[in-house]
């Protein structure tokens, strides 16, 4: 057999067996919550911005969009432009062509209710700048939805990220809206589907919480799908995660 066919045969055997290691889950989730009492997510930047995610997170969603090669990402949450960032250096490295950069349609589009003029001023005067348009608003809000929709119409593969408001109604209208978006093939990666493994009242100061957060919100919205499926071997690859099940694959 190929030898790169018998790595990937035997990696796939590996994550397999993780799915079913309910010790090695436990230790992950317990470590996950340790690092988020810690505020470990906070701890990163990417191409100098501050990224709130876990490092597994990110490279998931590098892994995403190399396989996936969308021509559009659509972002709802910016705050300090980490994740923008790293959608559109991706993009960038996506057109690079025996060392030359062959620059193809592409666009990275961030939406927040709130982009705070000091962050605003540095991804504005980021090299990765370019590739980016920012929306200010709330995600859910018709107008904004209505400029997406009209951006997706002229791009042909579109992956989506939502990690904004973590209430389940949010979240389920955010799904609602942009989850047709996604192309055959593509992910809507919905953050923070941890919150559901957090013990109630982890967040006092957050309106989310055990039964109300992205988790819930992605189960009510799977029921009786049969465009997107849970690709479960992403959590199960990673352990330590912010989104355990809240990677969606859009099948059909
Ligand atoms: C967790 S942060 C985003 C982190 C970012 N994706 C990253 O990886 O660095 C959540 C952001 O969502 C924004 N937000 C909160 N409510 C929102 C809403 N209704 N619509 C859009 N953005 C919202 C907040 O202003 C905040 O900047």
């Amino acid at each position: 057999m190929d030898a790169i066919k018998k790595f990937r045969e035997e990696r796939t055997q590996c994550i397999e067996s993780l799915e079913k290691d309910s010790n090695f889950s436990a230790l992950s989730d317990s470590w996950t919550k340790e690092a988020c009492d810690r505020n470990y997510q906070y701890n990163f930047d990417w191409l100098g911005r501050p990224i709130i995610q876990f490092p597994s997170d990110i490279v998931a969603m590098q892994e995403l969009i190399w396989s996936v090669k969308p021509d559009l990402i659509i972002e709802t949450g910016i705050a300090h432009g980490g994740s923008l960032i790293l959608s559109a250096s991706m993009m960038a490295l996506l057109d690079i062509k025996s060392g030359t950069y062959e620059p193809q349609k592409r666009k990275v589009v961030g939406i927040d209710i709130d982009i705070r003029e000091h962050n605003r001023r540095v991804i504005e005067t980021h090299p990765m700048f370019y590739l980016i348009d920012m929306i200010e608003g709330s995600s859910i809000e018709p107008s904004v939805i209505e400029q997406v929709i009209k951006i997706a119409s002229e791009h042909r593969s579109v992956m989506i990220f939502l990690d904004s408001m973590h209430t389940h109604d949010h979240v389920f209208s955010e799904l609602n809206a942009y989850a047709p978006l996604v192309s055959k093939g593509s992910y809507c990666v919905v953050f923070d589907t941890v919150v559901e493994r957090f013990p109630k009242g982890y967040y006092p100061d957050r309106p989310w919480d055990v039964g109300n957060n992205p988790q819930s919100a992605v189960d009510s919205w799977m029921e009786g799908r049969d465009d997107f499926i849970v690709d479960t071997s992403i959590s199960s690859k990673l352990q330590v995660t912010s989104n355990p099940g809240g990677y969606l694959k859009r099948i059909g």
